[in-house]
Formats: C-alpha cells, sequence, structure tokens
C-alpha cells in the first residue's frame, strides 16, 4: 500500500527548458499550439496532462482530479523551446510550409514563433537520404559533433534561464539500423564517437550530448536511439528518465484501439492490411525505403504483440499483415489511411472491418510531444531514471526492460500510466475488482 512519502518529488520551480532536434511539422504544431493556449483561443484537446482525469480511491467517492492539479507538472507559462534543424527556417516560417495549421492561425503566433530559430544541426546524409540542407555543423568527430551539441544545451540554459531542461526528438526518421558491438556498451559508444563509427546515428548524438547533462531524452521517430544497452547504461549514470520510440497517431493508434477490442472478445483475425497516403516532408523522407524499413518495423510489431498469436493459435496464428505508405505530395499533411480488416467469428464466419481515417498526424502528435515534455521532468524530478515504461501510451514501439515484450494495448498503456501517477502521490492503485460495492 503506497502512502503519502512514498516518492518525494521536487516542485517544478523555475523555467523548463525543452530542446527539439528537428523543427518540422511536429515540432511547429506543438509550439503553435501551446502558444494558442497560452493566449486562451485553443484548447490542448488531446493531451492527458491538461485535460485528462484521475480516479481516486473508490467509485463513490466523487475524486476525479485533473492530472495536472494531481501531479506538480510544469505549467505551459514555464516553458521555453529552443531546437536544432537542418534548415535556417525559423517556427514561424516551418510552421507556415509544413501546411498544417491554417495560415490565420500561424499569423496569430507569429511574435514567438519568429523568435525561435534552429541551432544547427549534426546531420549525416547516410541516415536520412531524401534530406540536405544548410543549416548543419562542420568538421570534427562524432565525439567533438556531442560536444557542440553539449555546448549548445549549455548556452540555451544560460540564455533561456531555464533550471530544469528536456529533450524531445522530432527529426525525420532515420535509416533502419540494428544494434552493433559499437551500441552494447557506454565505453564502447564513447571509443566509437572518437572513431566515427558509421553506426553511430544524428540522432544518437543528440540523445548522447543530453543524457550525458542528464537531460531526460524521448524519442518520437522510430530511430533506434536510446533504445540500446549504452544508452540505459548512461541515462541510469545521469539519472536521467528515457521513453520512446515513435509517437502513437494516426493509422497505430487506432490500431491499438481496435485490435484490443476484437482480442477481448475471442474474434479471430486472418489478415490486417493497413495502406497510407500522405504528402509532407516526413512522407518525402519514408519515400526512401531504408526511412521505410523502420517504421515498417514498428508498425508491424504492434499487431502481433497485442495479438500474442503464440497464446492463441486458432485465432490469430499466420495472420497476414500489410503495412504500406506512399508519398504523394498533393495531399500535404492531411493523410489518408485504410485499413481493410478481415476477422472471423463463431464457427469461423467470416467479416470485414473497413477503416478510412481521414486524419491529421501532427495534430495528433503535438499533445503527445507536450504530456512526454511533461511528463519526464516529472519523472526526473521524482528521482525516476532509465525506462519509463509507464509512458508506453505514447508510442508505437515503447521502449522495455531487455527481455521484456512492450504492453501496445493502449487500455493496459493508460492504465500503467494512472497507476504510475497514483502510485507517486500515495494514492491506492485502482484494480477494477470492485468487491467492496457488493459487500
Ligand atoms: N506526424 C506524426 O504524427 C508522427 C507520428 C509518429 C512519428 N513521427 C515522427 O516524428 C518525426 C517528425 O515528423 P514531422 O512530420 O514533423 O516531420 P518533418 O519532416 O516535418 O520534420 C522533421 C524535421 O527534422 C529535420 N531533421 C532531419 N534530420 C535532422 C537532424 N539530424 N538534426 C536536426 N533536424 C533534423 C528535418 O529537416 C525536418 O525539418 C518523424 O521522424 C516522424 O516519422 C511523426
Amino acid at each position: 500500500m503506497p502512502t503519502k512519502d512514498s516518492v518525494k518529488i521536487a516542485p517544478p520551480e523555475g523555467k523548463l527548458g525543452v530542446l527539439i532536434p528537428g523543427m518540422g511539422a511536429v515540432a511547429s504544431t506543438f509550439i503553435a499550439g501551446v502558444e494558442a493556449v497560452k493566449a486562451g483561443w485553443a484548447l490542448p484537446i488531446g493531451s492527458v496532462t491538461q485535460m485528462g482525469t484521475v480516479r481516486l480511491g473508490k467509485r463513490t467517492d466523487g475524486r476525479s482530479p485533473r492530472v495536472k492539479d494531481f501531479v506538480p507538472l510544469a505549467s505551459l507559462n514555464d516553458l521555453v523551446i529552443g531546437g536544432w534543424d537542418i534548415f535556417e527556417d525559423n517556427t514561424y516560417e516551418a510552421a507556415l510550409k509544413a501546411g498544417v495549421l491554417d495560415k490565420g492561425h500561424v499569423e496569430k503566433v507569429k511574435g514567438p514563433l519568429s523568435a525561435i530559430k534552429p541551432m544547427k544541426a549534426v546531420f549525416d546524409p547516410e541516415f536520412v537520404r531524401r534530406l540536405n540542407g544548410p543549416n548543419v555543423k562542420q568538421g570534427g568527430s562524432k565525439m567533438d559533433k556531442a560536444r557542440m551539441v553539449m555546448d549548445d544545451i549549455e548556452n540555451f540554459r544560460k540564455t533561456s534561464g531555464a533550471s530544469r531542461l528536456v529533450m524531445v526528438w522530432c527529426g525525420s526518421t532515420e535509416v533502419h539500423h540494428l544494434p552493433a558491438e559499437v551500441h552494447q556498451t557506454l565505453a564502447n559508444f564513447e571509443r566509437g564517437l572518437e572513431k566515427n563509427d558509421p553506426g553511430i546515428a544524428p540522432s544518437q548524438i543528440y540523445a548522447y550530448a543530453a543524457l550525458k547533462m542528464g537531460v531526460p531524452h524521448a524519442n518520437g521517430a522510430p530511430n533506434l536511439t536510446t533504445d540500446v544497452p549504452a544508452f540505459l547504461e548512461l541515462a541510469r549514470e545521469h539519472q536521467a528518465p528515457i521513453c520512446g520510440k515513435d509517437f502513437k497517431t494516426g493509422q497505430t493508434l487506432m490500431n491499438t484501439i481496435i485490435a484490443p477490442g476484437l482480442k477481448a472478445r475471442m474474434l479471430g483475425l486472418t489478415g490486417w492490411f493497413s495502406t497510407n497516403i500522405l504528402g509532407n516532408r516526413d512522407g518525402e523522407v519514408l519515400d526512401d525505403p531504408a526511412s521505410f524499413k523502420t517504421k515498417e518495423v514498428t508498425k508491424l510489431s504492434v499487431l502481433e504483440h497485442i495479438l500474442q498469436p503464440e497464446i492463441y493459435p486458432e485465432l490469430y496464428k499466420d495472420f497476414y499483415h500489410v503495412v504500406r505508405i506512399n508519398y504523394y505530395p498533393p495531399r500535404g499533411d492531411a493523410k489518408e489511411g485504410w485499413d481493410n480488416i478481415d476477422i472471423f467469428g463463431w464457427m469461423g464466419y467470416p467479416m470485414q472491418i473497413k477503416v478510412d481515417f481521414l486524419c491529421r498526424d501532427s495534430i495528433l502528435a503535438a499533445p503527445l510531444v507536450l504530456d512526454l515534455i511533461l511528463f519526464l521532468d516529472l519523472a526526473q524530478r521524482a528521482g525516476m531514471k532509465g525506462v519509463q515504461e509507464w509512458l508506453s501510451f505514447y508510442f508505437k514501439g515503447p521502449m522495455t526492460a531487455p527481455g521484456l515484450y512492450p504492453e501496445h494495448d493502449i487500455f493496459i498503456q493508460l492504465m500503467k500510466l494512472k497507476n504510475t501517477l497514483r502510485w507517486m502521490r500515495g494514492e491506492e492503485l485502482i484494480t477494477h475488482l470492485g468487491l467492496e460495492y457488493y459487500d
């Protein structure tokens, strides 16, 4: 039974600095939204920290505070934001180019958005092949680049007056690469940085710099980044929480809502065909088969983990699963995702579900960026370090302790998140057993 003193949480005093490598569609939509909420003309819809509640005690107690009133989170007014990009556009220009938000809305936040100019990026065209930009750090080894990023972070801390920092990768999806020897220990990784090991991606150079300075890190893309033993070591050593990978939005969000429902009712599945068209810069990068491969791996594994074919072979063994993403410029950020789901029920009778999701990916991703920033900062103030599995709710490919399979069911993930908050505040965990109502 937790007590009020279970977890000591330092108060969120001063400003919280947010560092974002990759200031494109997701980042600019997030920043514009924060400014709109602060100015009072938009609501933070989709954000659990701002709109969600936590039920406490019995159902009859009537205690359901807002998450933000229950745990001590940084306020939106205390966020100060900076970042890096390979393009020189300030956030106002990036938001206009991304085309997610109406021009009228972007104009209303032009002042604060124009003030955010990206620092020079650590970039390697081997890892993102479809892009090339001028705002890139030159020369030196990968370790030198990491030191340059640490200098950037320190300068940002000083100029912004932030008392705490959080980093969220919102950069492009890097090409698929598997963990290698260089990722196995921190010592190997640091040697690899000095020797320019080709297995070290730019996203890992930013993450290394952040964690080395004790800055928590979330990975919004499916890249390997911190999901390797060297980074677990680094995060624990520097008391930094980490989480990832790949924001759970769009089609995967739908899949993780539908699949647990089918499994809950023990309905079988013969096939799931998912196809998408999108025309933004993310789509352009994913048009490269090597970057698509990274995305495909996280998208494919989700259904396998939810449906557990090894436990339910009669229902889910050998279901046919295809994921396609096609770059289609006319759509811009307004993506369309179709799912054809072939299921079967009583006596094996087949049925079909068709989903046509006209979604706005960055509109779904922006509140996740906000929640991750606030929760990672909370976790660090609560003394939590290493992988934060309770934040799986936000990711397509949740990071877990080595040897543990990830939980993809969004409803289990939400229960885990809220129970973690209850635990932090010394409240009873909710099991939904509910026998006490019938005594
Ligand atoms: N939009 C979503 O809902 C969503 C969902 C899940 C994951 N993601 C992932 O989030 C990331 C961002 O998505 P987006 O739609 O904003 O894409 P985007 O292309 O609009 O923005 C990515 C930005 O990263 C920059 N960049 C690339 N490499 C960089 C580097 N090494 N350093 C600094 N900047 C770099 C690019 O120039 C670009 O401006 C992508 O990896 C995407 O796959 C997005």
